[in-house]
C-alpha cells in the first residue's frame, strides 16, 4: 500500500521536533481526521530557509509527508519554498494512496502557515503567498453531510 520511501519517513521522520524563536511557525488541522500538523522555520537574513522542523499529531502519512517536506524546503529561498506543494512531496515521497492524499495538503499549507507567520512578523509579503487555513477543510463546499449546522439558506 505504501513505498518504500513513505514507511521508510514514517519510520525514520527526519527533522521531528521545534525549533526555539523560529522564524516563522504554522500550525493547520484537518478536522475530518482530527490530525494537527506543525511546522517551524528558520530563516536567515537572506530570506534562506536554514531549518525546517516539525510536530504532527497524526497518522503515519502525516509524519512521513511532514518530514519529507521539510527535507524539501531546506536549503530553499522562501519562493522556491512556495514550489513544495503536496504533488512535490508526494512526488518525492514516490506516490501516496488516493485516500492519503489529504495528508499532504496538511504539509503543504502547514509550510504556507510558517512563511505566513514568518512574513507577518518581518513586516514583509510574499508574493503568490495566499492566507493559509487553520483546517484544510475551511471554506470548502462539501462536507455537510454532518448536518449539525442549520443551513440558514433563504431564498
Ligand atoms: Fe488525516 Fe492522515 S489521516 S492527515
Amino acid at each position: 500500500m505504501y513505498s518504500e520511501k513513505v514507511m521508510d519517513h514514517f519510520q525514520n521522520p527526519r527533522n521531528m521536533g521545534e525549533i526555539e524563536n523560529a522564524s516563522g511557525v504554522g500550525t493547520v488541522g484537518n478536522a475530518k481526521c482530527g490530525d494537527i500538523m506543525r511546522i517551524f522555520l528558520d530563516i536567515d537574513e537572506g530570506g534562506v530557509i536554514r531549518e525546517a522542523k516539525f510536530k504532527t499529531f497524526g497518522c503515519g502519512a502525516a509524519v512521513a509527508t511532514s518530514s519529507m517536506a521539510t527535507e524539501l524546503v531546506r536549503g530553499k529561498t522562501v519562493q522556491e519554498a512556495l514550489q513544495v506543494t503536496n504533488k512535490a512531496v508526494m512526488e518525492a515521497l514516490d506516490g501516496l494512496p488516493p485516500v492519503k492524499v489529504h495528508c499532504s495538503l496538511l504539509a503543504e499549507e502547514a509550510i504556507h502557515a510558517a512563511l505566513w507567520d514568518y512574513a507577518e512578523k518581518h513586516g514583509i509579503a510574499i508574493e503568490g503567498l495566499e492566507k493559509p487555513k487553520n483546517d484544510i477543510h475551511e471554506g470548502e463546499e462539501e462536507g455537510e453531510e454532518e448536518g449539525e449546522e442549520e443551513g440558514g439558506e433563504e431564498g
